[in-house]
């Protein structure tokens, strides 16, 4: 028995083909930026092959190759394929980008978002193994198995790769079907492409064909089976992308609860792909998390709120019915009620904004009291100005504090004041209209009043 080698260690590239037309999203946006947990598919890809540490990174382009510019920056270098003449044309383009690289070459499709770093690991590993394979494909069996092109393999070793369209009735009864995706050497892969034809129902250079290529000249080609479809499924349309979304969700759920959070309806939560949940944190029904989002330990988030670039402390309380916008800071144990909406501001520890309020632009001091129906307001049509509140600070409610303005500590804030100049420490602020009081008005009014209807009739 030979005992299994490790792979040597060998630089690695990848090749994410993103030329397609994309038609079916029927969308001015290119399809792999479509997102999903809130994050472009193709960041998601890349992700997951970041943890491969590659040196080179390529991504096929045709239209929209601005957009995808702009979306990878300098995380990754663009070819362009124009037109698309096929899977194999696509790969050849990156020829130059990759001219005289030595290592692995892994191909992956920006539109297959979810393959695991583990699965992309097993291809590159087979590809080292002593029958030295030429190419490694990564195959699934699909419940159905459509217009797929087909693995034609025994025991592990490919024998033929076929498209549907081009492949007889006992190939199409092959359960075996290419999810598109395959590990190469660099130093193989353009001299394999360069033999591959058209000559097939397509007219299109198949990526496919290299492995044919490579079994004519004797070589081993290899297939690795995923257990998982959903991870090889491709994102087409925007029914697809809503799936994709949906078993995304199930599955950050499930690891949400595995971590130590309650979801008390974990099918009505929806996380970003970045939120961060801490132990003993419960979510009720129909909460959002936006991207940006960190929640420490023991928060409780109560039903129907909607949570986006906010970090939220241990201890902290928020909803039912509140929006914290980015930027909104909770420190510990502070509370934010009902449709209360935060934004760009801190609370302090143990701050309260319970009912009705808008907090926008604003520093909210530790154990200060935010009346129901207090505003911020931050705006006055061209700029956006700060309102700072001190500690233990009492806003009385319906108030209107017009930024800039600062109230001091343990201030108070008279309700219904709209306060436009700062307030000291320990000051009371009443702005509002001096009382009339008039004993005996309204009864002597509500005589007159009836008297005269009852003359009319
Ligand atoms: C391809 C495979 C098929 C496999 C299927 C899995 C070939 C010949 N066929 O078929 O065996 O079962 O994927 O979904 O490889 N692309 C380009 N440039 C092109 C053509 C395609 O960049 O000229 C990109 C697309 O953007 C997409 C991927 O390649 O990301 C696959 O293209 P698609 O047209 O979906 O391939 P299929 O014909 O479905
Ligand atoms: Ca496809």
């Amino acid at each position: 028995m030979t005992e299994a080698s490790s792979p040597p260690e060998r630089p690695l590239a990848l090749v994410v083909l993103a030329a397609g037309k994309g038609t079916r999203m029927k969308s001015d946006l290119h399809k792999v930026l479509h997102p999903i947990a809130g994050r472009p598919m193709l960041m998601h890809l890349l992700a997951s092959a970041d943890a491969l540490d590659p040196a080179r990174k390529v991504v096929v382009v045709g239209a929209g190759r601005e957009q995808l510019a702009a979306a990878l920056g300098d995380s990754a270098e663009l070819a362009v394929q124009d037109p698309q003449l096929g899977t194999g044309h696509a790969v050849q383009q990156a020829e130059s980008a990759l001219a005289g690289f030595a290592g692995d070459v892994l191909i992956l499709y920006g539109d297959v978002p979810f393959v695991r770093t583990e699965t992309m690991r097993a291809m590159l590993e087979r590809l080292h193994e002593p029958d030295n394979p030429a190419v490694v494909v990564l195959a699934f069996e699909p419940e159905d198995a459509l217009q797929y092109g087909r693995v034609i393999a025994e025991n592990g070793v490919v024998t033929k790769m076929v498209e549907h369209k081009d492949a007889s009735a006992e190939e199409r009864a092959c359960r075996l079907c290419n999810s598109g995706l395959m590990a190469v050497r660099g130093e193989e892969l353009f001299a394999l492409l360069g033999r591959v034809g058209n000559d097939n129902a397509q007219g299109e250079y198949y990526l496919t064909d290299i492995v044919n290529v490579a079994n004519s000249d004797r070589r081993v080609c290899a297939v690795v089976v995923t257990d998982d479809p959903d991870e090889v499924a491709g994102i087409n349309s925007r029914a697809e992308l809503a799936e994709a979304e949906g078993r995304w969700q199930k599955k950050r759920r499930l690891q949400a609860m595995a971590d130590g959070a309650s979801l008390v309806a974990p099918e009505t939560v929806w996380f970003s792909w970045d939120t961060v949940l801490g132990r003993d944190v419960t979510v009720e029904q129909n909460v959002v998390f936006g991207p940006g989002v960190t929640v420490a330990v023991g928060v409780v988030i109560h039903a129907f709120c909607h949570i986006e670039g906010a970090r939220l402390e241990s201890g902290v309380s928020v909803g039912p019915f509140a929006r914290l916008r980015p930027g909104a800071v909770l420190e510990e144990k502070a509370r934010v009620g009902n449709f209360v909406e935060v934004k760009n501001a801190v609370l302090h520890a143990g701050a309260k904004a319970n009912h009705l309020t808008y907090l926008g632009d604003a520093d909210v001091g530790a154990g200060a009291n935010i009346g129901a129906g207090t505003i911020t307001c931050n705006y006055d049509g061209y700029f956006k100005y700060r309102t700072v509140i001190g500690e233990r600070a009492f806003i009385g409610s319906n108030s209107a504090l017009i930024a800039p303005v600062k109230i001091g500590a343990d201030a108070i804030v008279a309700a219904g004041s709209a306060v436009s100049r700062d307030v000291a420490d320990g000051e009371l602020r009443l702005v509002r209209a001096e009382q009339l009081v008039k004993p005996g008005w309204a009864d002597r009014f509500h005589d007159a009043m009836k008297r005269k209807k009852a003359e009319r009739k």
